[in-house]
């Protein structure tokens, strides 16, 4: 059974172990190995997944009460992230997620969504109908990261 529902604090172990797997696993492919031992770090500043889960429209899919993946809307149309396992890739969870997302987005009235998504997520979020708007450098943790500004009309 599938479930998506809203983020608990107490699903903060479970949410930083799929973003370090998923980072280190699936999107190695696209970065340096500096840069992905750097991104993957994030998954230690739990007082920042503390707050993004308070502060964001923060949300969670379940398989047979197994979380395996999530995503998160921050300021109001904001995509601000989306993971999936990397052992339930390409089962539709992704789109799910995103859908919720977006139905977020525009019953908080707007009327396009923004997102700054990897090299590896791009081609998933083209196929969703995302445009991009911009490829840049963007600064984590004082190293630099190419991505892509994209968004969508809703
Ligand atoms: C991007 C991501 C969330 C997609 O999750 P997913 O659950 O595998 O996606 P879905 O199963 O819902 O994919 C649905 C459709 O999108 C397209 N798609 C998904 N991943 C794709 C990829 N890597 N390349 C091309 N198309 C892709 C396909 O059309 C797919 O349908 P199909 O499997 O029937 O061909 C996942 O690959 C991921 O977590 N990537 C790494 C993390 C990341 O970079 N996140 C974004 C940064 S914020």
């Amino acid at each position: 059974m599938i479930e998506i529902r809203e983020a608990t604090l107490e699903d903060i172990p479970f949410i930083t172990t799929i973003f370090r797997d998923t980072i280190t696993n699936v999107n190695a492919k696209d970065y340096s190995e500096k840069q992905i031992r750097q991104w993957a770090s994030g998954a230690s500043d739990i007082d920042q997944w503390k707050d993004r889960i308070a502060n964001s429209y923060f949300i969670v899919a379940e398989l047979n009460d197994t979380i395996v993946g999530f995503a998160y809307l921050s300021k109001g149309n904001y995509f601000d992230g989306l993971f999936v396992h990397k052992d339930f890739l390409r089962r539709g969870f992704g789109i799910k997620l995103m859908r919720i997302i977006e139905s977020q987005a525009l019953a908080e009235g707007y009327e396009v969504i923004k997102a700054d998504v990897s090299i590896t997520a791009l081609p998933f979020f083209e196929d969703q109908y995302y445009i991009v708007e911009k490829k840049q450098k963007k600064n984590y943790k004082g190293l630099a990261f190419e991505i892509f500004k994209v968004y969508k009309e809703l």
